[in-house]
């Protein structure tokens, strides 16, 4: 092989590898996390993800993308693994381009008797945990010249509901990080937004009562409840070159129901 083949061989599997952008998803077992992984592998992204727990979806995945899937068990009760799963992207990948802030947990309880320990974790799965994996994670993306932040926040961020005042609260701080975090990652061109979903299908909602659906349904302009695909067009749509001018904002996806 001559210097000039082995020049360009290099440069083409550069190019290939810098093509293959990668994406950090929490939460991508299943609900919304689950399409996301499904979407970015689809369009030739490399993904890494952690939930609590393997499932059937997370070994197909893995068996089916050897190359260009990761999982790996972590808990935002626990943020220090939010560095320690960075730290095993970065060696696996070595950049990371995209992330989402995806994972998230919902507990309804009235405020005046939810114990201390329960509104510490809350606090601690839903905005602590997520603000150190962000942190991690853009440090790396900083080192590969840029990339995409998209936090998954919630209508009840927006407007109030009873019973989920504290997970309110942490959504609420996740889309004011967001338009701070902007200002402090546009200089590094990273772009963060927040995408604000109504209601949706996942297990995350599957105890809502046939009553409280219709209720929701008759409240929202559009007469439904959101399906998981359309938020996950959101999210990508946040993600992609599309919205290459958009940082600092949220995005309402929710049928019009807080309009
Ligand atoms: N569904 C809705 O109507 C709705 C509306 C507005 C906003 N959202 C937001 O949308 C996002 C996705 O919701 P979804 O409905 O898709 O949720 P979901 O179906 O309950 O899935 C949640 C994902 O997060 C992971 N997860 C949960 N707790 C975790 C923890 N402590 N550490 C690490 N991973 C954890 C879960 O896996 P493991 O359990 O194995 O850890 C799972 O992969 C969340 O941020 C949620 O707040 C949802």
């Amino acid at each position: 092989m001559t210097a000039t083949e082995t020049t360009e061989t290099t440069e083409t599997t550069e190019t290939t590898e810098a093509v293959r952008k990668v994406a950090v998803v929490s939460g991508g077992s299943r609900g919304l996390g689950r399409v996301l992984t499904e979407r970015l592998l689809a369009d030739g992204w490399r993904v890494a993800a952690f939930s609590r727990t393997a499932n059937d979806f997370t070994a197909a995945t893995a068996e089916q993308h050897p190359d260009a899937y990761l999982w790996e068990s972590a808990d935002l009760g626990d943020p220090e693994t939010m560095r320690q799963f960075v730290r095993v992207v970065g060696r696996r990948f070595g950049r990371i381009d995209l992330l989402i802030n995806n994972a998230g947990v919902l507990h309804q309880e009235l405020f005046l008797t939810t114990p201390p320990k329960k509104i510490d974790s809350l606090l601690t799965t839903n905005l602590l945990a997520p603000v150190i994996l962000t942190q991690a994670c853009a440090r790396l993306m900083t080192r590969s010249g840029g990339g995409a932040i998209v936090n998954v926040s919630s209508i009840n961020a927006v407007r109030g509901y009873r019973g989920v005042s504290v997970y309110t609260a942490a959504k609420a701080g996740m889309d004011g990080f967001t338009r701070s975090l902007a200002r402090e990652l546009g200089a590094f061109d990273i772009r963060v937004n927040s995408i604000v979903p109504g209601f949706f299908d996942s297990e995350m909602t599957a105890d809502v009562t046939e009553k409280n659906r219709e209720k929701i349904q008759h409240r929202t302009p559009l007469g439904r409840l959101g399906t998981v695909g359309e938020i996950a067009d959101a999210v990508l749509f946040l993600a992609s070159p599309q919205s290459n001018f958009v940082t600092g904002q949220s995005l309402i996806v929710d049928g019009g129901i807080t309009c």
